[in-house]
């Protein structure tokens, strides 16, 4: 059974496979319509179930149409609307789920939620996002800085502001891809030390510079996200702002990296906390073709977890 957990459970060499077949599924759509179908139907006859328990616009999006571009059919299901929302147990759900679909792609809070699924699922389970990781997010990004630039193994990628879950998926991608990461944010919103470790066990620097401009000096891509997180509770907000205040990235801080440098972001962006819409829109930005490369390289993960 192949499911897509994480970043750091998953084989280098499977995941670089996937972002090469990502790359080329791209290119073989030649700038289609979107709602036209890949040539080959790589999901014909399959059902997938895209299960949401917090909010999301691409996650939900590219899911779905990257499915129906390869032939398949999928439903959207609201965790709050299913019995999961209602006292039905997780491992329950998996085994019921599986005798319907062929494959389950879940966006929850609760790492243990993910686990159990997959544990009781008899058809792959996708991580669309924990309060702990999101590893889809990671594929898009790699795959997005190699079409701009090239091989990601050896650059510098440094994480400005909230040590979350998309940062712990960024500092796993170190470790299978190769690359240095830096983090950059105040002690209290670190990332968590056993990500660093994981990366430093494959050889790659992983480390915490608490001064951005010094952070982001050499860096070949530099990466933001919201200051509060899905997870985070709404009380933290003004806290977190007065906390991250000095972590924003303008154009200030963007003239310290290379002049190359990319700037990523997942989105949603919350324009002129973390970052400036002056780095948004403007020449190192790249967030646009990152959010696109969620659909392909989804649409490559799922065909690597049905093996098809
Ligand atoms: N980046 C991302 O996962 O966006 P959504 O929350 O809109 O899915
Ligand atoms: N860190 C953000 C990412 C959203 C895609 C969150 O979890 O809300």
């Amino acid at each position: 059974m192949k499911h897509f957990l994480d970043i750091h459970t998953t084989d280098k060499a499977e995941l670089r496979s996937i972002i090469d077949q990502a790359r080329s599924m791209k290119t073989a759509r030649n700038d289609r319509p979107k709602g036209a179908p890949d040539d080959d139907q790589p999901l014909a006859g399959r059902m997938v179930a895209l299960i949401f328990e917090k909010p999301s616009t691409r996650t939900r999006v590219s899911f779905d149409v990257g499915v129906r571009q390869m032939g398949g059919q999928t439903m959207v299901l609201s965790g709050k609307e299913m019995q999961l929302g209602h006292g039905e147990t997780i491992a329950d759900t998996a085994r019921v789920l599986s005798r319907y679909v062929d494959l389950i792609m879940i966006r929850t809070f609760e790492e243990a939620t993910l686990l159990e699924m997959a544990e009781y699922a008899t058809v792959p389970v996708i991580n669309g996002l924990t309060n702990r990781t999101h590893p889809c997010q990671i594929m898009a990004d790699v795959m997005t800085f190699e079409e701009h630039r090239g091989p990601i193994a050896g650059k510098k990628v440094v994480w400005i502001g909230d040590g979350n879950n998309v940062c712990a998926s960024v500092i796993h991608g170190a470790g299978q891809f190769g690359y240095d990461f830096t983090f950059s944010g105040p002690p209290t919103l670190d990332p968590e030390l056993q990500a660093l470790e994981f990366a430093r066990a494959q050889g790659v620097r992983a480390e915490i510079v608490r001064d951005p401009a010094k952070a982001v000096e050499g860096a070949d891509l530099v990466i933001a996200d919201t200051w509060v997180s899905m997870h985070d509770p709404q009380s933290a907000k003004e806290r977190r702002h007065n906390q991250l205040r000095g972590y924003q990235v303008n154009e200030a801080l963007m003239a310290q990296a290379r002049p190359e440098s990319l700037f990523m972001h997942c989105l949603p962006a919350h324009r002129e906390d973390e970052v400036t819409s002056a780095v948004m829109d403007g020449p190192h930005s790249v967030i646009w073709d990152e959010a696109e490369n969620r659909l392909h390289a989804q649409k490559a993960v799922m065909r690597w977890c049905l093996g098809v």
